[in-house]
């Protein structure tokens, strides 16, 4: 007979006290493992990378130190540094036939997809693709860090009739992506803030697509399977795409005259949400924000025109946002606010921002494959039935 469930019946679903399910959507406050990558403060806007402040990091390293960093857990001596460094620049060349499958994508496609395919089919081209040890895991990151660069690079000037830039040996990992991407010789100023925005991006703690990276590689399954999972987590709106959200929001508002009404109208009245705006887990100003920011200001001064009109939107944007009731419920500026501003006074095109997240990123998802793996787990969580049991099954002839 059709019934539904006593709570006895998933008994392990239940809070002994209450009697009440135990239902936490959306993983919230839930700790997976024991970690020293990275510890978030959201309530006093602090970051801990291994250790380190974003604040230090961003100031006085580079990312081929962080990326070495997250990989190996802890900072590394000149010549480590030099070695893994050597290592990087002689992986950025992709193999032709990636090329060719970079020309075969549709170029009209989102950029996140074409990373999502260009990744997956790397892995089908990796010489260590069935050794899945732990040191052949750290070759194919050292690898898969190395090219991520090159292939959106290569897609962004093939798709727009361009020939591709080869990667240039004499040049740190940032500085050639934006080579390699424009075509030109990146200033003082831009080597730092693409340098900059690629330390800031690489790691923070078991987010979205950290956590899918850790799922997939907790079932024993491939390296490249794991990244490609986290690209899809990461090309979400909710969270990586945002920034590409939030630029496409100061286009939409246009003029900074525009921005009072433009809040009042969709963000006070609920009707949207402020893109670049709230997190999990700060209650209090992303601190990667405040890094981001200044880099705005100084390219939006620098460059003018289009950059400093947006930058003038999204400053005013925050300044009535953050004395707004969302300040009030612990809705704060996030990272992908002022990245955005950085990315488009560096150059990049809007839909290309959301790659740059991920070739930064994978840094801090290896990481967590690496950590989460040693001692591994199958992630495998549960559901509360609310459903009806012992239905009756009623052939198909009969019904109807
Ligand atoms: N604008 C307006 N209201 C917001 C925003 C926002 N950006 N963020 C949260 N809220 C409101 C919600 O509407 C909800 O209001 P309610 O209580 O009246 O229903 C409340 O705050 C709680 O929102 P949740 O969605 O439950 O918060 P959650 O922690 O699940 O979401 C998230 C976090 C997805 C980041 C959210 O703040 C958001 O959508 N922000 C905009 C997108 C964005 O910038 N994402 C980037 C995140 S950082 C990163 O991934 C790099």
């Amino acid at each position: 007979m059709v019934r539904k469930l006593k709570p006895e019946e998933q008994a392990w679903c239940i809070d002994k006290e209450t009697g009440e399910p135990l239902i936490n959507k959306g993983v919230q406050n839930v700790c997976i493992d024991k970690s020293t990558i990275c510890f978030i403060d959201g309530y006093h806007s602090k970051l801990f990378i291994r250790g380190y402040s974003i604040e230090d990091l961003a100031e006085k390293s580079c990312f081929e130190e962080v990326a070495y960093l997250l990989l190996y857990e802890k900072l590394p001596t000149r010549s480590e540094l030099a070695e893994f460094d050597d290592k990087l620049r002689e992986e950025r060349d992709i193999p032709e036939k990636l090329v060719n499958l970079l020309r075969n994508i549709p170029s009209d496609i989102e950029p996140m997809e074409m990373l999502r395919t260009a990744v997956s089919y790397l892995g089908n081209l990796d010489p260590e693709r069935y050794d899945i040890s732990r040191d052949g895991m750290y070759s194919k990151a050292i690898r898969l860090i190395a090219k991520m660069p090159t292939i959106v690079a290569y897609f962004y000037r093939l798709s727009n009739n361009m020939e591709p830039v080869k990667p240039n040996p004499d040049m740190g990992h940032a500085e050639n992506f934006l080579y390699m991407f424009t075509g030109m010789h990146p200033d003082e100023l831009e080597k730092k803030a693409i340098d900059t925005a690629f330390i800031l991006y690489t790691e923070h703690e078991m987010n979205a697509s950290a956590f899918t990276t850790v799922v997939i590689a907790s079932t024993a399954s491939d390296y490249y399977s794991a990244i490609v999972g986290g690209i899809g987590a990461l090309r979400g709106p909710l969270h990586g795409y945002a920034n590409v959200e939030a630029m496409k929001q100061f286009n939409e508002i246009g003029s900074v005259d525009r921005v009072d009404g433009w809040f009042k109208e969709y963000i006070l009245s609920k009707k949207k949400r402020l893109m670049g705006f709230g997190h999990r887990v700060y209650r209090s100003y992303d601190p990667r924000a405040r890094i981001f920011r200044e880099y705005a200001r100084m390219l939006a001064e620098r460059n003018g025109g289009e950059v400093k009109e947006i930058y003038g939107i999204a400053l005013r944007l925050e300044e009535i946002a953050l004395a707004s009731p969302l300040a009030e419920k612990g809705i704060y500026t996030n990272t992908d606010y002022w990245s955005a501003i950085v990315y488009a006074g560096l150059g990049i095109p809007v839909d290309y921002f959301c790659t740059l997240f991920a070739m930064s990123r994978v840094t801090g998802w290896t990481a967590h494959i690496l950590e989460y793996t040693k001692e591994n787990r199958i992630i495998r969580p549960r559901l509360f039935y609310v459903g009806e049991v012992e239905k009756e099954y009623i052939p198909i002839e009969e019904r109807g």
